[in-house]
């Protein structure tokens, strides 16, 4: 029996599911090593900002139980960079492209926005106003919902490309944040980002980062992040990427459940290059040894 994973986000459509969560997959270059890129829903960009940056001090990354942190803090080549380098090899792959952006300032994101008006190969731009590693933007946007209304309307203003905002867990009240990007204009939502977290070597008495506290990522997260994905699914009316800790088409089939529409893949790429492909043929077996025909058949659908 035939299986459709099709699913449109925000306008787009993707033959299945099944992303690169922002950062965790550069531009594709060393995973088109392992498999055929173009067999993803999407691509997601790393985060571009305007200007380049050098990131955080190392060491940026350490594993913890079930997971890791990083603090990175958002190291790339700036915009321009980008858009002579990354997006040209991207667009190779013939899939949409979701460019991730992030500012300093709403000024900085509404700037990048209106650059990458009439860019061949843009399908859509993911907000990040959830990076807990910076020190100006990032989170210090995503985390109050008036500013997270004023960063979504700013980059509204500035472009007619489908916008997503991905949110930040380090909140209390996650749904109130979704229902402010989404009175701001964004057309899907995408959660979740890292969680703050802290690890300390117990022979040097030192954080085991240079920055101290980092993003947790990884298993660790997944319950926290299925509960919030299905809190905003029952808050707002647009489409979900669901995120966080997902290692398995199993784990990916649960966001799908909580209301997810489609999914994004962090923290797995680095333990199994291949892990999206198996998650995509996963999800696949999954419907088809349940006679199911439609990947929409599971949106949402958990019985409460
Ligand atoms: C090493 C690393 C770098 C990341 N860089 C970014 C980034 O540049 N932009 C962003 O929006 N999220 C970034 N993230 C967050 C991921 O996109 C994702 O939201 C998070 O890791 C949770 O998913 P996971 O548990 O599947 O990794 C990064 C995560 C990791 C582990």
């Amino acid at each position: 029996m035939s299986v459709n994973l099709s699913v449109t986000l925000a306008g787009i459509k993707l033959k299945n599911p099944v992303m690169p969560a922002s950062g965790t997959f550069g531009a594709g270059r060393e995973f088109s090593e392992f498999f055929d890129v173009g067999r993803l829903g999407a691509i997601v960009a790393k985060t571009v900002t305007l200007k380049p940056r050098e990131g955080n001090m190392p060491p940026r990354i350490c594993e913890t139980t079930s997971g890791m942190l990083n603090s990175i803090g958002l190291q790339n080549e700036g915009l321009e960079y980008f858009l002579k380098h990354d997006l040209p090899y991207m667009r190779k792959f013939k899939i949409p492209i979701i460019v991730n952006i992030a500012g300093n300032t709403l000024e900085e994101y509404a700037q990048i926005c209106r650059d990458l008006k009439g860019i061949e190969g843009v399908s859509a731009i993911e907000l990040n106003i959830s990076c807990p590693n910076i020190k100006a933007g990032g989170i210090a946007f995503g985390a109050s919902s008036r500013l997270a209304e004023q960063v979504t309307a700013a980059a509204r203003y500035n472009t007619d490309l489908p916008l997503i905002v991905k949110l930040t867990p380090n909140v209390y009240n996650i749904s109130k944040i979704a229902r402010a990007v989404v009175s701001a204009g964004a057309d899907a939502v995408s959660l979740i980002n890292t969680l703050v977290g802290m690890s300390i070597d117990i022979n040097t008495f030192k954080p085991q980062l240079a920055n101290y506290t980092g993003g947790l990522s990884g298993p660790a997260i997944k319950p926290v992040a299925v509960r919030m994905v299905w809190e905003v699914a029952q808050t707002v009316n647009v489409p979900i990427i669901g995120i966080g800790g997902i290692m398995t088409a199993e784990d990916a089939i649960e966001f799908f459940l909580a209301g997810a529409t489609a999914v994004a893949i962090g923290t797995a790429n680095f333990i199994n290059p291949t892990a999206m492909i198996d998650i995509i043929n996963g999800i696949e077996r999954f419907l088809s040894e349940r006679g199911l025909t439609d990947i929409r058949q599971l949106v949402g659908k958990v019985r409460l």
